[in-house]
Formats: C-alpha cells, sequence, structure tokens
C-alpha cells in the first residue's frame, strides 16, 4: 500500500533532505582539501593541515629535540659519588657573549666544572648584542631569559641536581663581594690532542676539578666557612667530552637551556603558516624533524659576519661569501629535491636577493619568518632585539627536513649538532668519527645537515663539545 504524501509534507521532507547533506557536502569537500589523505597514500593524518592552530602550536612546543625530558638522564651527572658538594661555594659565568651558538657553549662549559666541583651557581648571565653595530658584543650584561626559559632550568637542576643551589643574579645586591681573582678553568678536553687541535692546556675533568679546588685554597680572600662567590671566565667548548656520555644525557643536560616560550611560540606559528601558503602536508608538530618538507638555510652574510672577515676566509673558500653560500644552499636543495626554502638571515635585503635567484634558476620559493608573519605576530616578533629573532629562525631550522649552514658560524653548527641526535642509534659508530662526517670542502655532513666550508678549530671542538 502506497503511502499518501500530501504537497506540505513532501516540501518538508526535500527541505530536511538538502539540509541534512549540504553540510556534509560541505565537510565532504572541506576534508577533499584539508585532508591529506587525498593527496597521498603515505602522507601522516597528522599535520598543519588537519589540526587547528592552537593544537599545532601546543604539540610544537611540547617538543623538545624529539625525546621526552628525563631528569634522571641529568641526574646521572649530579649523583656521581666522587663529586664533593660545597653549596656555599658559588660560582658566577663572569663574560659569556655572542649569538646562541657561543652563549650556550659558555653556558655549558660552566654547568659542568659547577657540577663536577659540586659549586652552587648564579643563574648565567651574558653580554648583550649592539642593536646600531652588530658587532659589539659587549653591551653590558643581560639577564638570562634574554634567551632562556627561567622557570624551565631551575625547575630541571632543582630535580636533579637538587645539591646545587641556583641564585637570582640581583641588580641591587650582590650575594657577597666575589673573590678578588677571576678563576680560568683548563680544557677538560683531552681528546682535543688526538683532534690535532689541541687546546693550549689539555687536561681531563679529574684534573679540572683538582686544579679549582688548588685554586680556591691558595686564595688569599677564601674563607671555607662563609659564602664564597667565585667569577670564572668563559670557556667555549672545552668542558665535558660529549660523546662519552649515553645519548639521553646529552640530550636531556642540552634540553636544559631552552628558548623563551615567546620565541618558540613565533617558530611554531612560523612553521604552520609555512605549511599551509606551500601545500606542505607532511609537517606534524610532534615530531622532532619533518621528511620531505622543505630546506632550511643559515645564510650567514650580515654586516657583523663580514667585519669578521668570514666572507672572504680562505679555509671555506667557495662557500664563504653571498654567492658561495646561495650556490651552495641551492644545491642541496636540488639534490634533495626540496623545492621550499625556509631562509634564516637577519637581512631582509639578502633574503630578497637569494629569493630572486632560486626562482630565476629554479623556480625554488625562498621565504623567512618576517614573510610567513602577520599581525599581531609579526609585531611580537619586531619587538624582539636582533639576537632574539635569529632565535625564532635556530627554532625552526632544528625541525627542517635538511639543513644547510656554513662553517665559520656556530649557530648553524649547533644545529646540525642537534639534528644528529635523530641520526640512527645503530649507526652511533658513525657518529662518533668525525673524519667520516667531513670532506675537503664541507665541515659537516650527516645526511642530515650539510655545513660548508672548513673551520677546523669549530669543528673539532664543537663535535664532542657542544650539546644539543
Ligand atoms: C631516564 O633515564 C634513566 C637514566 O639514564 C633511565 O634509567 C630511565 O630508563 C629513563 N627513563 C625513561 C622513561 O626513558
Ligand atoms: C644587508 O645586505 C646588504 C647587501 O645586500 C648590505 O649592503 C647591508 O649592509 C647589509 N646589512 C646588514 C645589517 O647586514
Ligand atoms: C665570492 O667568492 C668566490 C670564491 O672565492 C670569488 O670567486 C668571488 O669573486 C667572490 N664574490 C664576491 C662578490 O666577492
Ligand atoms: C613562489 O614564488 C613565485 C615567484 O616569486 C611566486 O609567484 C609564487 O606565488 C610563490 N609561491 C607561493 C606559494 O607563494
Amino acid at each position: 500500500m502506497a503511502v499518501l504524501i500530501s504537497p506540505g509534507l513532501r516540501v518538508q521532507l526535500i527541505a530536511g533532505v538538502l539540509l541534512t547533506t549540504i553540510p556534509l557536502w560541505l565537510l565532504a569537500w572541506h576534508f577533499r582539501i584539508r585532508n591529506p589523505l587525498f593527496v597521498s597514500r603515505h602522507i601522516p593524518i597528522h599535520n598543519a593541515w588537519t589540526v587547528d592552530r592552537e593544537t599545532f602550536i601546543h604539540e610544537w612546543t611540547e617538543n623538545q629535540i624529539g625525546n621526552p625530558p628525563n631528569r634522571s638522564a641529568i641526574a646521572l651527572l649530579c649523583r656521581k659519588p666522587d663529586i664533593k658538594w660545597r653549596p656555599e661555594v658559588v660560582m658566577d659565568l663572569d663574560d659569556a657573549n655572542g649569538g646562541i651558538g657561543n652563549v650556550r657553549g659558555n653556558i655549558f662549559d660552566f654547568l659542568s666544572l659547577a657540577i663536577l666541583t659540586g659549586s652552587s651557581i648564579m643563574l648565567p648571565s651574558f653580554q648583550s648584542r649592539s642593536a646600531e653595530d652588530l658587532s659589539a658584543l659587549w653591551n653590558g650584561k643581560i639577564h638570562f631569559d634574554t634567551f632562556f626559559d627561567t622557570d624551565h632550568f631551575v625547575a630541571t637542576f632543582a630535580a636533579a641536581c637538587p645539591k646545587m643551589d641556583v641564585y637570582m643574579p640581583s641588580k641591587d645586591h650582590s650575594l657577597v663581594p666575589p673573590l678578588q681573582n677571576r678563576y680560568q678553568m683548563p680544557s677538560m678536553r683531552q681528546d682535543l690532542l688526538e683532534a690535532g687541535t689541541p687546546s693550549e692546556t689539555p687536561s681531563t675533568p679529574e684534573e679540572a676539578v683538582k686544579n679549582f679546588n688548588h685554586w680556591l685554597s691558595v686564595q688569599p680572600d677564601y674563607d671555607p666557612k662563609k659564602t664564597t662567590l667565585v667569577n670564572v671566565g668563559r670557556t667555549l667548548w672545552e668542558g665535558l667530552d660529549t660523546r662519552s656520555l649515553p645519548a639521553a644525557v646529552r640530550r636531556d643536560f642540552g634540553g636544559s637551556l631552552r628558548l623563551i616560550p615567546e620565541v618558540r611560540r613565533l617558530a611554531a606559528i612560523v612553521t604552520y603558516n609555512l605549511a599551509l601558503k606551500y601545500h606542505l602536508h607532511n609537517i606534524d608538530a610532534r615530531l622532532p624533524y619533518y621528511t620531505s618538507a622543505f630546506l632550511g638555510a643559515h645564510l650567514r652574510t650580515e654586516s657583523d659576519a663580514k667585519a669578521a672577515g668570514w666572507l672572504n676566509d680562505e679555509t671555506a673558500a667557495a662557500h664563504a661569501n653571498y654567492t658561495g653560500q646561495t650556490n651552495a644552499y641551492l644545491s642541496q636543495a636540488v639534490e634533495r629535491n626540496l623545492p621550499i626554502i625556509y631562509v634564516a638571515s637577519g637581512n631582509a635585503t639578502e633574503i630578497s636577493r637569494f629569493a630572486e635567484k632560486a626562482w630565476h634558476l629554479h623556480s625554488f620559493n625562498v621565504t623567512s619568518k618576517a614573510s610567513l608573519l602577520s599581525d599581531p605576530d609579526l609585531e611580537a616578533l619586531q619587538q624582539l632585539t636582533w639576537d632574539q629573532q635569529g632565535l625564532v629562525d635556530y627554532e625552526v631550522l632544528r625541525r627542517s627536513s635538511s639543513l644547510a649552514g656554513f662553517a665559520r658560524s656556530s649557530f648553524a653548527f649547533n644545529i646540525a649538532i642537534t639534528r644528529n641526535e635523530f641520526v640512527d642509534v645503530n649507526r652511533e659508530s658513525l657518529r662518533l668519527r668525525p673524519q667520516d662526517l667531513r670532506r675537503e670542502d664541507v665541515a659537516f655532513d650527516d645526511g642530515f645537515s650539510k655545513i660548508w666550508g672548513r673551520f677546523p678549530w669549530q669543528e673539532d671542538r664543537m663535535l664532542r663539545g657542544a650539546w644539543p
């Protein structure tokens, strides 16, 4: 028996069917574009195209170097039974300076010395760079949180090194007046003897501890019954041989210097916008790096690099100046099949020149943080200092598919060393032999990162002395 449908009811039914199908159809259309499953079979479904912006930023900032942080790994350093803790001796890093690569090096050397000698520390400070003259690196001491996340650092060491007190520096009063003499640590890097560029005073961690204890005991103004503040001169990659330690210790000690939340937030937004603008469908914020998404290039041709003579450096030869660096980076993008290049540079003119060249020669797109941000994020970026803006690049490059850098720069080299942690652990033997990562005109190439040109002094120190 047929069911009679009145004309009025029929209109209602049709309207009902349309009302349910139109949203479904729109959703399907939405997902056809947004869901990478429709683009390729092998691309992860979780990426910048499938999660919303806030989720992406959250997932991105939760991830540091890939592994979940494990404070008991750092505790391995601090719980060594031969450390004699003496919390009333407080070390203060006197003269750390430079960009992020060097400042990290100075601070980790200092922390190694403090831990091994069982001392407490002042939260490390460092010298600021002049905004007018980028080569002027002695512009007054600035606070730790100009670059680094204080809460994260303090919480890490409170958990891992409970016997080491961390003092907050104050403009208004010194803890106690420092000892008159400044302490200068001998190098702990005996391995540099074998590398062929030994430091002036090669010793071992044990000898460095003895050296400090002796030095302290003969200071005329040292009173073991009182709190003592010791100014410590900076050293650069002369502390612990990082490769003598388990990977978890290396990563987590390195991870204790996490960059400030604002920089990391901006880096996450830059990466999110990069993925959307260039249709990159495999940028998953939870990953330590992204396979076949973009080349990260560090174009180090700014005025201070020029003033330091880096651009006509003979050991870096063909890869030193603007032409040399950009040729090298383009050849790497071609070799890696990465037509999207994210360039880190503090010079907007040079970025545009590079973009024109890449488009002209290969139809590759070159982009940068400033062109990937819009207000209010762009405004937030511009509020930062020159070096802080560079930190945004540091974070973005760290997760690039392939990194291209220049040997003179500790910035690029330090990122390469961090990324080397992603290399399959079964290839540990390869990672321990620096000569395998070098060629005549390439300082470092592990398949993840390529550092063009040579600078043996820095290579030898950083390969085993810089922390991820
Ligand atoms: C943390 O590190 C310690 C020491 O290396 C190790 O024994 C432990 O299994 C690690 N824990 C995790 C969750 O990885
Ligand atoms: C930027 O690069 C141009 C050349 O392309 C140069 O004239 C200028 O001095 C550079 N500025 C800085 C701040 O590096
Ligand atoms: C850049 O370096 C190359 C190789 O040393 C040299 O031939 C070239 O003239 C340099 N270019 C400039 C603009 O200095
Ligand atoms: C890539 O660069 C070219 C040339 O500047 C430009 O026309 C094109 O829009 C860029 N692609 C994207 C996705 O922005």
